[in-house]
């Protein structure tokens, strides 16, 4: 069994993965900023007022873990705003900046104690975010925010290796929920793909961009 921490873990596939590691025997802690039944179930404890953008989020989480080891922190919260060269709104753009690329690191540090040697890291990102595979533009801040978020998730990789700590750089797939409107594949079928990735995930991977599906994608 382990303890996992996941942010984001109201709806779409923060929510499928605290059912699928619940339902698999882990302890699931499910970060977020306002809780609803559907995460009311054995195996969840939820930490609610868990606000990503917020600078005092990875304290008010780290207050209610307290010592507990952690062996697994899926840092899930997203948004996506669509912005185009004419539409250029630069608080969308910036809001997808902080939620996205220094969320995760805002909860990663405050969690570094917790996070003990083995432990690992995940960070949802997005293909969108990589430059290498960019053919269609648009999207300016998800694009910017999630190639910002590949970058912190490198760095930790890089940083964290010498604690034996693995970092993995998702990308779920497309994936039916509110972000897409309902389009792209199953929130089942996508995690039980990123729960894979999670499992195989050890030191000497570390640092790598992943497709949910298992191919390695372009930075
Ligand atoms: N769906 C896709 O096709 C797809 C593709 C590539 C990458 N991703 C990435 O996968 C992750 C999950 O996406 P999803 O499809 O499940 O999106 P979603 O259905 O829109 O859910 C987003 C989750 O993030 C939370 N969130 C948003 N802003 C937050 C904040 N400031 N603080 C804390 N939580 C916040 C939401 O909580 P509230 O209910 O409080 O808003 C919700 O729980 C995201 O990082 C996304 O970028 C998704």
């Amino acid at each position: 069994m382990s303890t996992i921490v996941i942010t984001g873990a109201n709806r779409g596939i923060g929510l499928e993965l605290c059912h699928q590691l619940a339902d698999r025997g882990d302890a699931v802690i499910a970060a977020c900023r306002s809780a609803n039944d559907e995460l009311r179930q054995p195996g969840i404890t939820i930490v609610d007022g868990i606000d990503v953008a917020d600078d005092n989020c990875g304290v008010l989480l780290q207050e209610a873990i307290g010592h507990q080891p952690v062996d697994v922190l899926i840092n899930n919260a997203g948004i996506l705003t669509s912005e185009t060269l004419v539409d250029l709104d630069m608080n969308r753009m910036r809001k997808q900046y902080e939620v996205n690329a220094l969320g995760p690191l805002r909860i990663t540090k405050a969690l570094l104690a917790n996070l003990h040697n083995g432990a690992k890291i995940i960070i949802l990102t997005s293909r969108v975010g990589s430059v290498g595979d960019n053919s269609s533009g648009g999207i300016y801040g998800y694009r910017m925010s999630k190639a910002a978020a590949n970058m912190a998730g490198k760095n930790l990789a890089i940083e964290l290796k010498d604690k034996d700590i693995a970092v993995g750089i998702l990308h779920p797939g497309l994936v039916a929920t509110g972000m897409t409107e309902n389009v792209g594949v199953s929130t089942e079928h996508s995690v039980s793909g990123l729960i894979e990735r999670i499992n195989n995930l050890n030191i000497n991977n570390t640092g790598t961009f992943w497709h949910a599906e298992g191919q390695i994608l372009p930075w």
